[in-house]
This record gives structure tokens, C-alpha cells and sequence, in this order.
């Protein structure tokens, strides 16, 4: 189970302040688990984990062998949800600089269609030149501008690359069963493809083929991811204030009523960057409506203390911090002496790298809870394909959990539909001159 320490969020709320949140959470919470409350429709999310590998699960699984044996690099074309968790998955279990050395076999993974920069456009052709490469289309809507203009372009270069019949055993489609442009793409085209079911939104779609085709091309174990996941869909049912996701939704909204309405959600690991991403996705998009909702900003430490740490420890105090902490690793690394100690560094010799980072995990929490910063600290535990699965469960229950306590539907996102529809007149694409 993932511990969740609020035990430094003392200063700012008082135990009997959260016990008195007990009925309330347990309404979030059944009105989630009963698919009573708003947004009900898109609570496919909640039963996607499974024990065993599905057939879809090994048909992803035999796609992701053909792609690593035939291809020196995926790429997979999205954006928001349909892109955020299979980067955060690979970028947290492989490190931000996975792709470095990587080739036939176990190919490098670039992901396009998530921006509209010509420049990122550029270095992705220049990747590819020489090289044999696959793409995934991942789009629940199927008509997301930014990867379609990066569809159009990669199945050009495919085409050109490997003639059609080539091009179209190099592509895979993630769409929904029976609308929009990429299903009647991929029908028409012969592409295999994968389904995001109708009842799951992106940003709560990691576990369907959208995160596990990718995941799997990277040589993540999918079964272990699911299972890990399945069995967090069992452990977090629990309804009462032992469970971590009660402890974690209940603490951030109290938070939010003493006026803290931004939380900073960080880790010690570089690798945790895109995760951060996934999860300012997930919270962000879920709770940011009818004027409420905490902001939700993702950091790295020790690197951001150098950046963000004068805000945090002395700036507005609004902010609270969400510590992720992860067991280290069995292989450490241990500080050498040096004879002439002219950087004064010999009171460390023999001391692990984990050592000196869990001091500064310490005293980083000392100085800002001193400094009003209330920490909730995530101790997640061992970090594997299992416990990645679980992360996800996790995160996506409490934050189910916790937009219902907030009083907003956590299922919808107008605010992204607006945007891309001003985009679609002000580009001129035909139906939407005047709306
Ligand atoms: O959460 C969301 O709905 C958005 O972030 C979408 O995932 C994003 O806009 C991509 O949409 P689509 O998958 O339809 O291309």
C-alpha cells in the first residue's frame, strides 16, 4: 500500500478538523463507486485493471514485439491524455534519458502531435533520417488538430519511406470503437487498431492501449502494470481513513478551505517529470471548474529548490507540497575520499548518495513546514512495472475522490473543448465560422 504521511500537515489543520470530513468523504467516495454523481458516464476507468492479461491485452503485446524487432524508433503521435501517461510511464520507470543507445530490438520512443512547434517538427525528421520506424495514433476524438497535422505528415513519410502496403503495417491506430476520423482512418486503411473505450476520458485512459501499447514497445511488463493496478482497485476500496486515497483527497481539500490553492507535487527523481505532467493532467482537468479547484504544479527537487525554493519557503502563503518518495535502489553509490579535500567534502566519504538525498528530503520538509508550507509526503515504496500500476490506480481514485468533495464533476473539461473550438474558427476549418 502507498503510505500516505500527513503528519506535517499538523500545523495548518487539526485532527478532529479531518475526522469531521468522515461522512463527506465516504458520500465521495460511494458516489463514485455507485456512479451516482456527475459525470457517471465516464467511470469506465475504475474497472479497466484485470488479474490476468486480456486478449487485447496480448494482441497489444504481440504488436509491441513486431514494433521492437522491426523498427529503430516508435513514434507515438497524441496529446493531453492521449499522450501524457504512456510518456509519464516510461520517463518514471526507464529514466528521462531512456531512449539514449537504444535502436532495433528495443527501439528508441519519440512521441509528435503534442504541441505545434516547427522546430520540434525538425529535430524529429532529422531522428528519423535513416532509421526504420512505426507510429501509433493515439485520439479519442480522432480530429485533435495538433496530432492529426502530425498524422498526415508521419504517414506521408512512411509512405514514401516503405511504399503503401509497408506504411500500413507500421501503423496502429488508438481511437474509439466507432466514431471520428481515425476509426474511419484505420477501417479504411487496414491499420490494426486498439480501442479507448467510449466510458473512459484521456486523462484516465493510461491503462486501456493507449499507455500499454507504448509501455509495452518499451519493454514494460503490461501484465504486471495491470496487475499492480487490479490489485490496487481492491486494496483502496477500503472506506474508512485508513485509506491512503481518503487520507490524500480529504487532506488536499482541507487544505484548499484554509486558502492553500496550490499544491506542488514533487519527487527526488528526474525521472519524475512527466509523471508530474500526467498528474497536473489529472487533477488539473478534473477539478479546475466553476471558478474552484487547487492549482496543481509539478516539481523536481533537489534541482527546483534551486528555482522555486525561495517561493516556496517565503512567498504567498498559499502553497502546500505533495512529496513523493520512492525507495532507492539496490545499486548505490558510495562518496570516495580525497587526500587533499580541498571542496571540504571528507566529512561524507562512505556516505551513499541516498543518504545525503534523504537528508535533503528531511530538511527541505523542516524548513518549509517552519515556513508554513504544510508536506504530505507519498511514500510509494520499491518502484517497478507493479507499483507504477498501482500509482496510477491510486491517483486516479483519490482524484475521483476528490473532486467530488470539492462539488465539481471531475469527468468533463469544458475549458479544453472551448479552446479547441475558438481554434477551429479562427483556422477557418469548415462548420465552425460563426460559433
Ligand atoms: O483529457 C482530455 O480530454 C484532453 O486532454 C484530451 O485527452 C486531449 O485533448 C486529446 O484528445 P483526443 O484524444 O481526442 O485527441
Amino acid at each position: 500500500m502507498i503510505k500516505v504521511d500527513i503528519s506535517n500537515v499538523w500545523g495548518e489543520i487539526a485532527l478532529p478538523d479531518l475526522l469531521a470530513m468522515e461522512k463527506e468523504v465516504s458520500a465521495a467516495h460511494n458516489t463514485l463507486k455507485d456512479g451516482t454523481g456527475a459525470g457517471n458516464d465516464f467511470l469506465g476507468w475504475e474497472t479497466l485493471p484485470v488479474a490476468e492479461p486480456t486478449e487485447e491485452m496480448k494482441r497489444i503485446q504481440v504488436a509491441a514485439d513486431r514494433i521492437r524487432s522491426d523498427s529503430d524508433v516508435f513514434v507515438v503521435i497524441g496529446i493531453g491524455g492521449s499522450y501524457l501517461g504512456p510518456r509519464a510511464a516510461i520517463e518514471l520507470l526507464q529514466g528521462p534519458n531512456h531512449n539514449i543507445g537504444k535502436g532495433k530490438g528495443n527501439p528508441q520512443i519519440f512521441f509528435a502531435g503534442n504541441g505545434l512547434s516547427t522546430r520540434h517538427w525538425n529535430e524529429l525528421c532529422r531522428l528519423l533520417e535513416g532509421k526504420d520506424f512505426s507510429i501509433a495514433i493515439i485520439s479519442k476524438s480522432g480530429t485533435t488538430t495538433e496530432p492529426a497535422i502530425a498524422t498526415r505528415a508521419l504517414r506521408w513519410m512512411l509512405e514514401r519511406k516503405y511504399g503503401t502496403e509497408g506504411a500500413r503495417k507500421r501503423t496502429y491506430a488508438i481511437t474509439d470503437p466507432s466514431k471520428g476520423a481515425l476509426r474511419q482512418m484505420a477501417t479504411e486503411e487496414g491499420w490494426e487498431s486498439f480501442v479507448i473505450p467510449p466510458n473512459v476520458g484521456g486523462r484516465f485512459s493510461v491503462l486501456t492501449p493507449v499507455g500499454l501499447l507504448p509501455m509495452a514497445v518499451a519493454g514494460i511488463d503490461i501484465a504486471k502494470v495491470m496487475k499492480g493496478a487490479y490489485e490496487a482497485m481492491k486494496t483502496y476500496d477500503l472506506r474508512s481513513f485508513e485509506n491512503p486515497a481518503w487520507q490524500y483527497a480529504a487532506v488536499r481539500n482541507l487544505l484548499y478551505r484554509r486558502g492553500k490553492a496550490i499544491e506542488l507535487f514533487e519527487s527526488f527523481e528526474p525521472g519524475f517529470k512527466m509523471f508530474g505532467g500526467w498528474w497536473q493532467q489529472l487533477f488539473g482537468e478534473s477539478e479546475g471548474k466553476d471558478g474552484k479547484g487547487i492549482f496543481p504544479v509539478t516539481a523536481e527537487f533537489t534541482a527546483d529548490l534551486h528555482s522555486l525554493g525561495q517561493m516556496i519557503q517565503a512567498g504567498e502563503r498559499n502553497i502546500f507540497e505533495t512529496m513523493v518518495r520512492f525507495d532507492a535502489p539496490e545499486n548505490k553509490y558510495t562518496i570516495p575520499s580525497d587526500w587533499k579535500n580541498l571542496d571540504g567534502l571528507n566529512y561524507l566519504e562512505g556516505r551513499t548518495l541516498d543518504y545525503v538525498d534523504e537528508k535533503a528530503y528531511l530538511g527541505t520538509v523542516a524548513a518549509h513546514v517552519d515556513g508554513g508550507v504544510p508536506v504530505i509526503t507519498m511514500d510509494v515504496g520499491e518502484l517497478n512495472d507493479e507499483k507504477l500500476g498501482e500509482m496510477f490506480y491510486f491517483l486516479e481514485l483519490s482524484c475521483g475522490i476528490s473532486a467530488y468533495l470539492l462539488g465539481v464533476n471531475p469527468f468533463n473539461q469544458p475549458g479544453v473543448e472551448l479552446y479547441k473550438r475558438n481554434m477551429f474558427q479562427l483556422l477557418g476549418k469548415p462548420g465552425y465560422e460563426t460559433k
